[in-house]
């Protein structure tokens, strides 16, 4: 394979890149094949353009002028669980009847390295030790199936939610094989439809594309807006278009209490006539690292918690709620005219945001070096950021404990957003289903147990190292219940030692006395 010939020279030359086949004659066969089709498959122009745009943008947002120009959402197009209570059942409704309609899609964010985790293999398959050991794939994947099933019974109709998974290259031969492997937990094989995002190299503070061994590219999923491209590119949109899909569902992977295609929050947007919607929770306190929905020069935007200082983050309405609060759970509704304008027109517009970070290197002498401190950028788009082209943007705000518990980082580093966090906040919202269905728990000497459970997203902040400061190990499959629904006739008037499950199969207490 001569580099010469295929013309790759002379390519890297014009786009000062030359330095990636430094090591060309120590590379065997298959590296120097590898390096040329995953240069040849990249546009240097383009991504040289990316880098200079994302450095311009990123060093020209200064915090002040960011807090100068934002202001909250406004009232009138916020729905809320709370609030409005009234209308929740209305907004359910609505949004179940879509669905009979098969008009709506849930579309799983899925591309992402799990770095924080720090598992090697997709988030999705992860299993935070639930009773039954499901992981995040298969209670998303039997959610699909009960709300599928609860429309069907309520308008006498066969429907189907389709399933759009994104992956990424490093990640999508491992999710289909594991969704191959569970049969796809019951769904039917053409309703999960699986496609890949685009990956962007690694550049140092120079614009360097950064060699992560001799022969390789450092390389990472263009971030969860890469999504806009890749439905453009991957056929995804003509799918959608031939089911006549209308409404679509974008959510994030790690969120182990997500409501997928969540009827109430389709419902709300369809009422409202939206064709963009943001699920929020509220921020509870002004340092939390979470991204808020607010406006920015008169458009929606989610702002990061790093680009406002902590006087902006700190400010209070007379309510003594935090001003901005309305806390990004990463849960986003798209009219699918409305997508496909994105992914037709606007993408193209959305900018890179840098990610400053350790990335490691071949230096010029060959070796190998893992830096202490930021050596270089990676460029992500992010989902959120096409609220600025939404006509009719809404909020939807719901509750923390009921809806929004993240796993992000392992065990080990203890504190938030972890797989211990995550199982508590399940097991203390399936504990309050079971109390709301007029169920009770009882302690060894058959005594009940106090009916307000520990809420699970407090959990965090405890120690819960021995295992003993837990709440009670309860655990209803999604396959039972969707969202709390349907378990009167199951437990209303009985009494259960934990650990509770309550499956398709009925109901079983695993451990006599275990707490
Ligand atoms: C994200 C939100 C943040 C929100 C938080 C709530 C974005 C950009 N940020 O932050 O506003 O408060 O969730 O939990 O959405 N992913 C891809 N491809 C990629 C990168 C990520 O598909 O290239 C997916 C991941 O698999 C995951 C999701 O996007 O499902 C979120 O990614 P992550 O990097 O964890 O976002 P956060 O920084 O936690």
């Amino acid at each position: 394979m001569d580099p010469n010939a295929s013309g790759l020279v002379q390519r890297l030359a014009e786009a000062g890149q030359s330095h990636l086949l430094q090591f060309w004659e120590e590379m065997s066969p298959e590296e120097q094949a590898d390096m040329t089709s995953n240069l040849q498959g990249m546009d240097l122009t383009e991504i040289n353009g990316f880098f200079k745009k994302a450095m311009e943008t990123s060093s020209s947002i200064k915090q002040e002028k960011m807090d100068a120009r934002i202001e909250p959402v406004p009232r009138e197009v916020l729905g809320s669980v709370t609030r409005d209570g009234d209308s929740l059942k209305d907004w359910e409704q609505a949004g179940l009847h879509c669905i009979s309609q098969n008009k709506v899609a849930a579309l799983l964010l899925a591309g992402g390295q799990g770095t924080r985790l720090g598992v090697s293999y997709p988030k999705g398959m992860y299993d935070v030790g639930l009773p039954s050991h499901k992981t995040l794939f298969q209670i998303q994947a039997e959610r699909i199936l009960k709300l599928q099933q609860l429309a069907e019974q309520k308008h006498n109709i066969k429907c189907c939610i389709p399933w759009y998974i994104m992956t990424s290259g490093r990640t999508m031969q491992s999710t289909i094989d594991f969704f191959s492997r569970h049969n796809y937990f019951g769904l039917e094989e053409k309703d999960v439809l699986f496609f890949q995002q685009g990956m962007l190299p690694a550049m140092d503070y120079n614009g360097k594309i950064i060699l992560e061994s001799k022969g390789k590219l450092s390389m990472a999923p263009d971030g969860n807006g890469g999504l806009y491209r890749s439905l453009g590119n991957q056929g995804i949109m003509s799918d959608m278009e031939q089911r006549g899909i209308e409404f679509i569902h974008v959510y994030c992977v790690d969120n182990i209490l997500v409501k997928v295609a969540d009827p109430a929050f389709i419902g709300f947007c369809v009422q409202k006539g939206a064709d963009c919607g943001a699920k929020v929770v509220e921020k509870s306190n002004p340092t939390e690292a979470v991204g808020v929905v607010c406006k920015v020069d008169g458009r929606y935007q989610v702002v990061e918690y790093s680009e406002i200082t902590l006087t902006t983050a700190q400010k209070r309405s007379d309510d003594g709620r935090l001003m901005f609060n309305a806390g990004n759970v990463a849960n986003h509704f798209f009219s699918f005219s409305f997508l496909k304008d994105v992914v037709e027109k606007h993408e193209p517009q959305l900018q890179h945001h840098v990610a400053q970070k350790k990335i490691p290197f071949v230096n010029e002498q060959g070796q190998l070096i893992k830096p202490e401190k930021p050596n270089g950028i990676k460029m992500e788009k992010f989902v959120f950021d096409i609220f600025q082209f939404s006509k009719t943007f809404v909020v939807y705000e719901v509750l923390r404990e009921d809806e929004f518990s993240p796993l992000k980082n392992a065990d080990s580093q203890e504190g938030k957003d972890t797989p211990t966090t995550a199982k508590q906040a399940l097991m203390s919202l399936h504990h309050r289903w079971v109390l709301n269905a007029g169920g009770h728990f009882i302690d060894e000497n058959r005594r009940r147990m106090p009916a307000i459970p520990r809420d699970g997203a407090d959990v965090g902040h405890t120690n819960l190292k021995d295992g003993t400061d837990l709440p009670i190990k309860c655990e209803i499959s999604p396959l039972v219940s969707y969202g709390g629904e349907g378990l009167e006739e199951l437990i209303k008037g009985r009494d259960f030692h934990p650990t509770l499950m309550i499956d398709e199969k009925g109901v079983h207490e695993l451990v006599k006395n275990g707490v």
